[in-house]
């Protein structure tokens, strides 16, 4: 049978660095095209919040892995919730995002998590973010973008966002996190943070979240002939 019903929802993939926008932008056009939505991000997270909870030490991948099992997740309105209580602060502290990179690095946990990634891919369609959603998790989605800022840029916008929560840091200290980040999610071995070939590469350092979601949507568009 070769119905169109019978192809899978179509997935839009974007990847890039720490705070690179790729969470505000992906939201927004899931929204734009009624799609579901993957933070891809949020389950390393999750993993790095319970392992820091019960003293799991960051460099034990297949404890770690484990911890994927039993991980009752689930979003209520936006908000990331862990065995039914709300997490959705505690996930961005730079303590857990710092531990979300370090047990990112095992294939172990990389693996664990691949199934539940592609449970997300339901119809109409699926935007997924993250470092790897092009080139591991769904490499035949159909629109494949890879979205860059310089460093100091993204640092100035981690700072705004903080800064409006009225949580006190540096951008000397975000720049450093960013740095250390980066540094550490390109350069492992299991699934490291690249562009896939096929990906566009939108370079974000001067363009407003408006102006990055209307790029995305006219490739999309493009892509489709969807209007
Ligand atoms: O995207 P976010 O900053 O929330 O991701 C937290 C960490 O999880 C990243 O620094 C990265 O190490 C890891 N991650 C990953 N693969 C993904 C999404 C996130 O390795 N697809």
């Amino acid at each position: 049978m070769t119905a169109a019903s019978d192809a899978p929802a179509p997935v839009i993939a974007i990847d890039g660095p720490a705070a690179s926008g790729k969470g505000t932008i992906a939201y927004e056009v899931a929204q734009a095209l009624d799609f579901h939505y993957l933070d891809s991000g949020s389950l390393y997270r999750l993993i790095a919040l319970r392992a820091i909870e019960r003293g799991i030490a960051l460099d034990d991948g297949a404890t770690l892995a484990g911890l994927t099992g039993d991980l009752e997740v689930s979003f209520a309105n936006g908000r990331a919730m862990l065995d039914g209580r709300d997490v959705a602060d505690a996930l961005r502290t730079e303590a857990v995002s710092a531990a979300a990179s370090r047990i990112a690095v095992h294939a172990e946990v990389r693996s664990a998590l691949i199934d539940r990634q592609r449970a997300f891919r339901r119809p109409p369609g699926l935007v997924a973010e993250g470092r790897d959603m092009g080139t591991v998790v769904f490499p035949d989605a159909g629109l494949k973008l890879f979205l860059t800022a310089s460093a100091e840029q993204r640092a100035a916008r981690r700072h705004k966002q903080l800064i409006a929560k009225g949580i006190s840091v540096t951008i000397d200290g975000l720049l450093r996190d960013i740095r250390e980040r980066d540094a550490r999610d390109s350069t492992r071995a299991a699934a490291p943070l690249a562009a896939a070939p096929d990906a566009v590469i939108l370079d974000t350092t001067d363009l407003s979240i408006a102006e990055v979601t209307a790029a995305v949507l006219a490739h999309y568009r493009e892509r489709t002939g969807a209007r």
